[in-house]
Formats: structure tokens, C-alpha cells, sequence
């Protein structure tokens, strides 16, 4: 959700801005912008909506903008539609100041007013221009300064990158809730929302604090706290591989990201199973901590969220500790019961989802202790928390999640089994059996994305329906409500997740001739309860595409319209097979229906904003 590139060196900036946006695109926008330093011509500032094509367009890939100092944006509207005007950089009245924002200002409209009152004219409907405005206001010859005199005027969430005609030797970079990091280079420096914006020119990157400030010259970066005094910072090493934000020959990276989801499951876990057991390192809970645990609470967005929805029937079944799941944009207003005998499960692929961020804050301060399960190094979840465990996933750029949610449930198969163990809520032979069957996983996933070709061809005959419905029981119920979420949000077609056993109590009524059903019938206990559901949807005209293990091949093929099978496996660990088809499903749809799968309308992949 926006983007922010900065760079200030030696070598023409537009190119490299316009690069580093490409990389950015994959957070999602709907406009772009960037303001240059010409010595010449002073603050330059294009900026056009729609797709970073036409601010190539307009600059020749940024040949015409002169200048070795500047920030780009890409912008998703949140104050104002995504038109020209609105577009990022936004600039002070004088048009000495120019400002990229990623977050929301909340108390703009009383700031506008006043800087109203002071004579000065707006001409977008941004919160951001607020921001241009008011430094303009302040400044008095020392842009820090007035930088300085801006935070204590602002409220929200704000990553901003700030150039001023005056001080053309330096820009500055201030974050607070929105992510924002420094790339450090020889000659050269930069900022970014990520780190794969600053990768094809450093590895050595640094990751601002809420509140900090960092003025970036040629030759130094300074960091400050909201103080404006001077701030250590240490620096970090990425050590991932470019290509591995790159399709590298896939049309697109959801499907490249769902293939890569065997190697990302077997990094996830290998490391961490060592001699037939668990191991994770990274966890600092002590047996004694956990035996005084009274609740387990699960906390995220989106996919991440049905990943909780899942571990809940995991971590209950296994650990024997009462777990609830949240959606974290309801936390923080539904009176949590949270004490200090409650632990925050707190799950994200980008580590900046703001509503996952304010609700575990949330829950750290009525007394929990928080374990986070994270995507991205050095994300703001990741270091606010008191224990994080990476999903070792590598960069994923579709916006549809695939290979994330897959290494969180992997991780989740970890904590559950690490738990069961600690508490001696397993067997010795219950704990070997479940660790084997979930070495199997990668392999297992590999042998299902062998079938792409088969759920090519299902998607052929379904893709032109307009509402699908998935229905399951139990744990494939969870994974129903991922598939669901997958097909709506790239396929745009409408789409409902539903527990089998609820069909009668309402949402039968919408199935009629024609209609779609995904009946998820993995979880073999369940199997023929789930079956009597399908009939009974067939009964009123249903078409139904049936997902079970090979255990329930023929029952299946005899009862569905299309089966697909998946190999079979301890039900714990069904969602990261079971998952696949429908990802596969969901995309080969999307593509037949000609839509922008890696960037699916409206949407972000890093939500930044509540
Ligand atoms: C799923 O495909 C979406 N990208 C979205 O639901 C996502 O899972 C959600 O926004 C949470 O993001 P996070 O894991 O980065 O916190």
C-alpha cells in the first residue's frame, strides 16, 4: 500500500526511482509520482495516474528529469481519488517542499484548516499535503528543523520522504507506523518501504523506528529519534538473491509463488527438526511459562487470519489449550479477555499490516506475552514482539498469498508439535508419527502441483460462473475460507466460504441450477457428512467440484462433478495440501477471465492503513 523511493548520489535519479517504484508496484497503487533536484530548473515533480507506464512514458523511463536527488511514489488512494492532482509528490505552496507519504494523517482536517487561516492554498484533496504545507510553515532555512516542529503537529501513521529546493544536498526520511528502510551505498544513499526497492544497488540496509528521523546526504546518513537527537543505528545484511523477486520466466509470480511452495515448506521446517524433534531456536518460552498459559490468542488479517481459523482445530487437538482467533481489526474493540496468562499468536507475512500491529500492541499492553509468526526480516511485528519465528518463504510479491500462508501453516504444525511436547500432551510415538508425516509434506505438496493440468482444464468449464460457493467441515472448513479469499480477490468473482453443516440454517437458498459448490472433503472422519451435503446441494441443480485424499477417490468421483484428489495425510497438516488445488484454481480462473492477477484491483499487499 504506496510506495516510497529515495535516492540521492551521484547518478541520474529519475531511472533508479522509476526502478525502484517497479519493485515497489507489487504493494499495490493507483497513481505515481516522483520529485527530482535539477540544479538548473530547481524541484521538478511529475506525476501521473493509473500505472507507473505512464510516468515512463512521460519521462522517457526518466532520461528527461536531470537531477541526482529525489523521492517516487506510488500512491493508493486513500484521501481523494486517484487522479493527477492527487497523485504523490504533494508540494508546498511556494513549491520549494515536495513530500511522499505512505499512512494517513489523522487530524489533517484541522490542520488544513489552520494553514487555511495562515493564507495557504490547497489544491488536492490529500491528507498529504497537509505535510508540505506545514514544513513550508515551519521552515525557517534548517528543513530538520521544521521536521522536527511537523512531528509534534501530526497524528497517524506516516512514512514520509521529503526533499526541499533550498537544502538540495539532502533528503529526509521519517517513519511512524508505516514501514520505511535506508539503503546504505558508496556515494550514494536511499530509502525505501522495502528492501527490495534498494537491492539492486546495496545489501546493507537499516531499519527505521517509529518516531525516527534520518537526513540522508551523498556521503552519510544521520539518524535522529522525534527529538531530533542523535540515533545508533546498526546495520543489516539481506542475503536473498534478487532473482528471487523476479519471475524469472513465469508469467506470472502468483504461479511462480505457488510452485516455489514445496522448497518454501522444506526450508520452513527442515532447519528445525533436527534428530526427530522439534527444535526452534528462536523461542525464548520457557516450559514453566507455557504450563501457566490459560489461552492461546491468534491474531491477523486476511490469509494470515485463516491460517489462525486452521491452527485453532490444530493447536486444541494437540495442545489441549483453549485458543481464539481474531480478525485484528476487531481486537482492539471487542473488550479482549487478555491477561498475563494470555499468549498473542500474532501472524503476518509483511510484518506491517497496521491493524495486526495496533492490536498486538494492544495486546501487549493488557498483559500478553507475543510470539509472532512473520515473513519479512526486521518488520515492525518482528521487532516488537518477545519471540518471532520466520517463515522462511522468501520474498512474495503477488499480492494473493500463496507460499506465505503455506510456511505460516507450517510453522504453526511446528509450534503445535513443540508445545504437545513441552506440556507432555503427546506420546512419544504420537509425537514420531506426526513429526515424519510432516517431513512428508514437501513431497506430498510437490506430487499435487504435478495436476496443474487438470485443474487447467476444470477451470476451463467454471470459469464463467458468477458466484461460487466452498463448503467444508472442521479443519477443511479453514481451508475453505482461504480458497474462497483466493478466487474473490484475483478472480473478482463472488464468493463464500460456508461450514457444511450450516447450508440448511440459510445459504442453501442461493444454490439453484448452475450454481458452483467446492466441497471440501478432506478430513476423512468427516468424510461422508460432507458427502450428504454435496447431494443435498445437487439435489437443488449444484455443480459440484469435489477436493478429497486418495483414500476417498472412488466415493468421490462417483458423487461430484469433478473430483481432484490430494495424497493422503494426518488431517493436521490437510490445509497445506488441500490449499494448493484451490490456489491453482483460483488462478487458472483469474487468468481465463483475463484479469491483473499479481495486481488484483483495489488491493495491497502490505496494508498500512486501519
Ligand atoms: C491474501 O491473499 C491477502 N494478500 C491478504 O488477505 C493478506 O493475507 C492480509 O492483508 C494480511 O497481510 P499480512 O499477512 O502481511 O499481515
Amino acid at each position: 500500500m504506496c510506495g516510497i523511493v529515495g535516492y540521492i548520489g551521484t547518478e541520474q535519479a529519475a531511472p533508479i526511482l522509476l526502478e525502484g517504484l517497479t519493485r515497489l508496484e507489487y504493494r499495490g497503487y493507483d497513481s505515481a509520482g516522483m520529485a527530482v533536484f535539477d540544479p538548473q530548473a530547481g524541484l521538478q515533480v511529475v506525476k501521473a495516474s493509473g500505472r507507473l507506464q505512464a510516468l515512463r512514458d512521460m519521462t522517457d523511463n526518466g532520461a528527461k528529469v536531470v537531477g541526482t536527488s529525489g523521492v517516487g511514489h506510488t500512491r493508493w488512494a486513500t484521501h481523494g481519488i486517484p487522479n493527477d492532482i492527487n497523485s504523490h509528490p504533494q508540494v508546498s505552496p511556494s513549491g520549494r517542499i515536495a513530500v511522499v507519504h505512505n499512512g494517513i494523517i489523522e487530524n489533517y482536517t484541522k490542520l488544513k484548516e489552520f494553514l487555511k487561516e495562515q493564507g495557504m492554498p490547497f489544491t488536492s484533496d490529500t491528507d498529504t499535503e497537509v505535510i508540505a504545507h506545514l514544513l513550508e510553515y515551519y521552515y525557517e532555512g534548517d528543513l530538520l528543523e521544521a521536521v522536527g516542529k511537523l512531528l509534534r503537529r501530526i497524528e497517524g501513521a506516516y512514512a514520509l520522504g521529503i526533499v526541499c529546493a533550498d537544502a538540495p544536498d539532502q533528503l529526509i526520511a521519517v517513519r511512524k507506523d508505516s514501514p520505511l528502510i535506508l539503503g546504505y551505498g558508496n556515494g550514494f544513499q536511499m530509502m525505501a518501504s522495502d528492501v527490495t526497492a534498494v537491492i539492486p544497488y546495496t545489501r546493507e540496509v537499516c531499519y527505521l523506528n517509529d518516531g525516527e528521523v534520518a537526513v540522508l546526504t551523498r556521503d552519510s546518513m544521520k539518524v535522529y529519534d522525534s527529538l531530533l537527537r542523535p540515533v545508533e543505528k546498526t546495520t543489516a545484511h539481506v542475503d536473498w538473491e534478487i532473482s528471487a523477486a523476479e519471475k524469472g520466466g513465469y508469467e506470472h509470480f502468483m504461479f511462480k509463488e505457488i510452485m516455489e511452495q514445496p522448497k518454501a515448506i522444506r526450508d520452513t521446517i527442515s532447519p528445525r527438526i533436527r534428530d526427530g524433534k522439534v527444535v526452534l531456536d528462536d523461542l525464548t518460552i520457557t516450559k514453566e511459562q507455557l504450563e501457566n498459559l490459560d489461552k492461546l490468542y491468534i491474531i491477523a488479517c486476511g490469509s494470515s487470519y485463516h491460517v489462525g481459523v486452521a491452527a485453532k482445530y490444530i493447536l486444541e487437538r494437540l495442545v489441549r489449550i483453549p485458543v481464539e482467533v481474531t480478525l485484528a481489526s476487531e481486537f482492539r474493540y471487542s473488550s479482549p479477555l487478555v491477561t498475563d496468562r494470555t499468549m498473542a499468536l500474532v501472524i503476518s507475512q509483511s510484518g506491517e499490516t497496521i491493524d495486526t500491529l495496533a492490536a498486538m500492541r494492544e495486546a501487549r499492553r493488557l498483559g500478553a506475552r507475543l510470539l509472532s509468526i512473520v515473513n519479512v526480516v526486521g518488520s515492525t511485528i518482528a521487532r516488537e514482539s518477545d519471540d518471532v519465528i520466520y517463515t522462511w518463504a522468501g520474498p512474495e510479491i503477488a499480492v494473493a498469498t500463496t507460499k506465505a500462508y503455506s510456511t505460516q501453516l507450517a510453522v504453526m504444525y511446528l509450534i503445535a508439535l513443540h508445545f504437545a511436547e513441552l506440556l507432555g500432551r503427546v506420546t512419544e510415538e504420537e509425537y514420531a508419527r506426526l513429526v515424519a508425516e510432516l517431513q512428508s509434506l514437501p513431497a506430498k505438496a510437490e506430487e499435487i502441483l504435478k495436476h496443474t493440468k487438470e485443474i487447467q482444464y476444470y477451470a476451463s468449464i467454471y470459469f464463467n460462473h458468477d458466484s461460487i460457493f466452498f463448503i467444508g467441515r472442521n479443519i477443511d472448513y479453514a481451508v475453505g475460507l482461504e480458497g474462497s479469499l483466493k478466487l474473490k480477490e484475483i478472480s473478482y468473482i463472488h464468493s463464500e466460504a460456508y461450514a457444511a453443516g450450516e447450508l440448511k440454517h440459510g445459504t442453501i437458498s442461493l444454490i439453484e441450477d448452475g450454481t458452483l459448490v467446492v466441497a471440501l472433503a478432506s478430513w476423512n472422519e468427516l468424510f461422508e457428512k460432507l458427502m450428504s451435503n454435496v447431494k443435498e446441494v445437487k439435489a437443488r441443480g449444484a455443480d459440484v467440484i469435489g477436493v478429497a485424499t486418495e483414500a476417498h477417490k472412488a466415493q468421490l468421483e462417483e458423487l461430484v462433478d469433478s473430483a481432484l484428489t490430494i495424497p493422503d495425510i494426518d488431517p493436521m497438516f490437510l490445509p497445506s495440501l488441500e490449499v494448493i488445488p484451490l490456489q491453482l484454481l483460483a488462478y487458472y480462473v483469474a487468468l481465463m477471465r483475463g484479469c491483473d492477477i499479481d495486481k488484483p484491483r483495489n488491493l495491497a499487499k502490505s496494508v498500512t492503513v486501519e
